[in-house]
């Protein structure tokens, strides 16, 4: 078995992530600023486990047929350097639609792929960090994870979530526990979002994602 320490674009992959809840601003939110330092602090406690990276099928899903023009996007992005090292590992990655019931027409526009977690590919307990991606025009129905916070922060395409602005590459949100958010995409580019989970590690594990009514 590899472990993350042999395993160089995943361990940089790791200090993308990092660098991405380090640098740039909070925007004032004391809450935002918690979160991206926990982030950061669980990425530096993975990074000093130097845990196993798992060995998972890989798998893609129909809306993976936009995962190239999202990482052509986000090559003249702020997060660029994070799209090459994803595009390099991009043959690894498992994506899954995850909801117990996903509606007919998402399973063509939607799917996440984990980088650290519970199942790997980087071993983690205490945080997941995924990737979404959502092909042009699709709208990602009304969701919240029990006791999970979670933020987005965007690589490519241009977004809303529960129509409150649009954001553009760069751009980070953050959703409470519990809180619900509808997320939907501008029709001319897929939309690549980085994600990080914190939560009870017994709720990583089982997160029980369902979608609202
Ligand atoms: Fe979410």
């Amino acid at each position: 078995m590899d472990i993350l320490s042999e395993q160089p674009d995943w361990l940089y992959l790791l200090r993308e992530y990092h660098a991405t809840f380090g640098t740039g601003s909070s925007g004032g939110s004391n809450a935002i600023r918690s979160h991206r330092r926990r982030v950061r602090e669980e990425i530096n406690r993975l990074v000093q486990a130097d845990p196993p990276i798992l060995g998972r099928q890989a798998e893609e899903k129909p809306v993976t047929a936009h995962l190239g023009r999202a990482f052509d996007l986000a090559a003249t992005g702020p997060l660029n350097t994070m799209a090459a090292t994803l595009r390099r590992l991009s043959g690894y990655f498992t994506w899954e639609w995850g909801y117990e019931r996903v509606p007919r027409p998402l399973t063509k526009r939607y799917a996440y792929c984990e980088i650290a977690g519970p199942k790997g590919p980087v071993q983690a307990e205490r945080i997941i960090l995924g990737l979404v991606l959502l092909a042009p025009g699709t709208t990602y129905p009304q969701h919240s994870h029990k006791q999970i916070e979670e933020s987005y922060v965007s690589l490519a395409g241009a977004w809303s979530e529960n129509d409150a602005a649009v954001y553009a590459p760069g751009s980070l949100i953050f959703n409470q526990p519990g809180q619900a958010h509808r997320i939907t995409v501008g029709d001319r580019a897929p939309c690549l979002l980085a994600y990080a989970w914190l939560g009870p590690p017994e709720r990583l594990q089982a997160p029980g994602m369902t979608f609202g009514r």
